[in-house]
């Protein structure tokens, strides 16, 4: 073969390549002109052994431009298959406009973080900052410097969960799963000055059954105000109004003596039943009586204004603390505790 012919025949093997439909086809055409055996330039390739030594240079050079052209061709033509093909791919992939939109499912805050977030809001229209502390307490804070001592009767009140210290268990400083949101009083009370109010919303823990109204991981929340010339008035009035907006003016308050350690005097707040209104004796929630309790509360004991450094005789406070669940219940109509812990969406995403 000729220069002439090793040119031409390069012509024809790229026009052949470039109108190759598919990547079979265009393997054939490797073959058919590369290919070591059969292949049209394998031929022109042996031949130059056989060449007078002033003609091999430029015969080879032939042969190996002609080949670079055909290899040119098939890398070009196979990449343009491929693009082809990715195109195929990527149509029948396309979105089908005509189907129904996925539904988009929104979240929504837990019940009792609503709760949570609804008593935080009220307190600040009364002026209460909201402020967060350990769930896991010693003893001193839960108990003993809210006049509970060891052996105290009232502990009893407040079944508790000990919890054995990481760092080592020391006898004289047990820690437990606070009982309630009240060691945050005292927290709080050592490390401001008054005036202070703050609500301490949180969760507890207690060593109990549980039943309608009671688990044994539940939430509290905790209001203090520390002042000149406080009243057991100005505790009534905050109360009555932190009810009135919790609930709307519609539900009865019960305000009644009680005893609390901490607190003196002491009482309880209760709200009039939102499921039987009083008129169902066997009633779930309210255990019948009408009516639910839903906070303790009271003015500071002096005792308590003492140990971190406060002189009760210049000031005055009082406190009071109750369930978020109880106020979730209310609020929803939630007749039982542990729905709210079941984490069935059935019942969460009605709220
Ligand atoms: N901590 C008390 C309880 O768990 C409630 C309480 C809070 C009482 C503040 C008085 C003042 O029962």
């Amino acid at each position: 073969m000729a220069g002439d012919d090793l040119k031409k025949l390069a012509d024809r093997a790229v026009a052949d390549i470039a109108a190759v439909k598919d990547v079979d086809a265009l393997e054939a055409a490797r073959v058919r002109y590369l290919g070591r055996r059969e292949g049209a330039l394998s031929e022109a390739t042996k031949r130059i052994a056989t060449l007078p030594a002033k003609e091999k240079p430029a015969y080879s050079a032939a042969v190996n431009e002609a080949k670079a052209r055909i290899e040119a061709a098939l890398d070009e033509r196979a990449a343009a298959l491929r693009e082809a093909a990715l195109g195929r791919e990527l149509a029948a992939e396309r979105e089908d406009m005509t189907l129904p939109p996925r539904r988009v499912r929104v979240g929504r805050l837990h019940p009792i973080s609503q709760t949570v977030r609804e008593v935080s809001r009220i307190c600040a229209t009364l002026g209460f900052e909201t402020i967060e502390g350990p769930e896991i307490e010693w003893d001193y804070y839960n108990f003993e410097a809210l006049n509970i001592p060891p052996g105290h009767p009232a502990r009893e009140k407040w079944q508790t969960l000990w919890i054995s210290n990481p760092l080592g268990d020391d006898p004289s400083r047990p820690m437990l799963g606070r009982t309630h949101t009240s060691p945050m009083q005292i927290r709080v009370m050592e490390k401001r000055r008054p005036p202070i109010r703050v609500v301490i919303p949180g969760r507890c823990y207690r060593y109990e059954a549980t039943d309608a109204i009671r688990e044994s991981i539940f939430f509290q929340y905790e209001g203090l105000a520390i002042d000149e010339k406080l009243t057991m008035a100005d505790l009534k009035g905050v109360l009555y109004s932190f009810a009135r907006q919790v609930f709307g003016g519609d539900r009865k308050v019960r305000f009644r003596p009680d005893y609390f350690p901490f607190t003196e005097p002491s009482a309880e707040i209760a709200f009039s039943c939102m499921i039987c209104e009083g008129r169902d004796p066997e009633c779930h929630t309210c255990g019948g009586d009408g009516w639910i309790e839903a906070a303790g509360c009271g003015m500071v004991h002096p005792d308590v204004l003492r140990r971190v450094g406060y002189d009760p005789s210049r000031y005055q406070g009082f406190a009071w603390g109750g369930g978020i669940e109880r106020l979730a219940m209310l609020r929803t109509g939630a007749p039982d505790i542990r729905l709210f812990y079941q984490n069935d969406l059935r019942f969460l995403e009605q709220f």
